[in-house]
């Protein structure tokens, strides 16, 4: 296994102060696009609150077998190998030095990499605070060979909406870029060979804690990478899928807008979502993927069920995603005053159109590579990708999207849940082509890319706070 984490070294570390304030603004109401406030007055607090409620170490588990501890993060990440890093740029922070940075999660602290003034002109313009999310891609191919890129994809879907969100929950807006030039970010960033640039994220609001920005020249102090492993295994098809899906300069002109996702609906018209307190900082500290799900007779309502729905599907802010690629189809196993079935989601009328009636419990175990939890789940979902319109907009590019939307939906659902005293568990393990055939899906009508499952936890005992 390479090491979990990224260092650069022989540069200066700067502290983020511990213990930040907690957003306090609930969690349902970030997530249905509600900005919240935050208290923290200089950029060392206000970065320390941000990266604390998105990327941080928010809990550990112990193997009893051994009694070794690893590390858990407020962003979910396949097998927890986080492949995904945050890279930032600051312009004009209060007590803050501008320049650039990469978070260091083992420690909480900000290793700067350069000093001074720095624009990314290809993304990113004048924001004070930008980041460039990158990828390790063999964090993950070491174990998961091949499909190890799509998982990175979704990681990062997952750490755009943990970012996104908990910088709306501090008043922030942001905005996702995806098109962009790769190979010119990944100079300008200076990043090692082994770090692909996925997203890059601006920052912008009133409650960022500004001052004019530094004049005077950048000191590059770059910093040296940390080896992960003595050796890694090159994956052909990864990396031609990586190239495949690279923009060249000039790209701006080149974005479009995709054709309208298909409208429609079914028989089934769900409740108002529901509105409840709890914080938003509390919900995305204490997130957990379920290891499984409690089988029993417990069931969910309807109404939780419309609100994970309504949360997961409203629109996010970025270049790529005016309009959505994915849709929802559920196998609800046990929802009050809905019959066991599997049903499509119809996100602007919020209603459900039934495909296929009956107990699903053995088929969404079946279909997501024989995990008992996708059918111990209350709820559990395959997420169909559009690829087809994606790459009509945004050529080969579109792959990325696709998946990036769906690691988006797949963060939403685990914050609504968490808030609701559910739990979830993202599934990137699924028999592609039996999904297709028994959602009976023609190849122009989309493909899987992500299974999801919510229910009631079964408690695990490693976890510690
Ligand atoms: C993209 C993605 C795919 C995942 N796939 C699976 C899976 O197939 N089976 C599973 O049990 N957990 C899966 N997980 C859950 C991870 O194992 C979990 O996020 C990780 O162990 C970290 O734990 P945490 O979410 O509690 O922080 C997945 C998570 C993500 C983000």
């Amino acid at each position: 296994m390479p090491d979990p984490f990224r260092h650069y070294e022989g540069v200066p570390v700067l502290d983020l102060p511990a213990d930040p304030p907690i957003p306090e603004t609930p969690a349902l109401d970030v997530l249905n696009g509600v900005s919240g406030s935050t208290t923290a007055a200089d950029g060392p607090t206000f970065l320390s609150q941000l990266l604390f409620n998105s990327a941080a170490i928010s809990a550990s588990k112990r193997v009893p077998s051994t009694g070794d501890r690893y590390a858990l993060r407020v962003n979910p990440s396949s097998g927890n190998l986080h492949p995904t890093e945050f890279h930032f740029l600051t312009r004009g922070m209060k007590d803050w030095p501008d320049g650039l940075y990469h978070y260091r999660p083992s420690a909480h602290m900000a290793e700067q990499r350069a000093l001074g003034g720095l624009e990314m002109k290809v993304a990113g313009g004048s924001a004070p605070i930008v980041f460039v999310l990158t990828s390790i891609v063999w964090r993950e191919a070491w174990k998961y060979r091949e499909r190890a890129y799509r998982y990175c994809l979704h990681d990062m879907g997952h750490a755009w909406q943990a970012l996104a969100l908990a910088a709306r929950a501090m008043g922030c807006d942001s905005l996702a870029i995806g098109h962009f030039p790769d190979d010119t970010v990944a100079e300008f960033c200076r990043l090692h060979e082994d770090e692909w640039p996925m997203l890059i994220i601006e920052l912008r609001g009133g409650a960022i804690p500004v001052r004019e920005p530094d004049a005077g020249e950048t000191i590059w102090y770059g910093g040296c990478a940390n080896q992960l492993s003595k050796e890694i295994t090159e994956y052909a098809r990864i990396n031609g899928i990586h190239a495949a899906t690279k923009l060249i300069e000039p790209v701006r002109a080149s974005i479009r807008t995709a054709d309208p996702a298909p409208s429609g609906s079914g028989g089934i018209k769900l409740p108002p979502p529901a509105t409840l307190r709890r914080s938003f900082g509390e919900v995305a500290r204490s997130r957990r993927s379920a290891l499984d799900f409690e089988g029993g007779m417990q069931s969910i309502s309807l109404t939780q069920l419309s609100t994970l729905l309504a949360t997961a599907t409203r629109r996010f802010c970025s270049d790529f995603a005016s309009t959505r690629f994915i849709q929802l189809y559920l196998y609800a196993h046990r929802v009050d005053g809905l019959d066991a079935g599997v049903y499509r989601f119809w996100p602007e009328r919020a209603e459900l159109e039934t495909i296929e009636r009956g107990d699903q419990r053995v088929v969404a175990a079946g279909l997501s590579l024989g995990q008992e939890l996708a059918g111990n789940a209350c709820v559990a979902f395959s997420m169909i990708g559009d690829l087809e319109r994606a790459g009509r907009a945004h050529g080969d590019r579109g792959y990325r999207y696709v998946h990036f939307e769906a690691g988006a939906i797949g963060q939403r659902l685990y914050l609504a849940a968490q808030t609701l005293g559910l739990s979830a568990t993202g599934i990137g393990a699924f028999y592609d082509e039996e999904v297709h055939r028994y959602l009976k899906l023609a190849p122009e009508s989309g493909q899987v890319v992500y299974h999801f499952a919510i229910g009631y936890a079964v408690p695990d005992p490693r976890l510690e706070a």
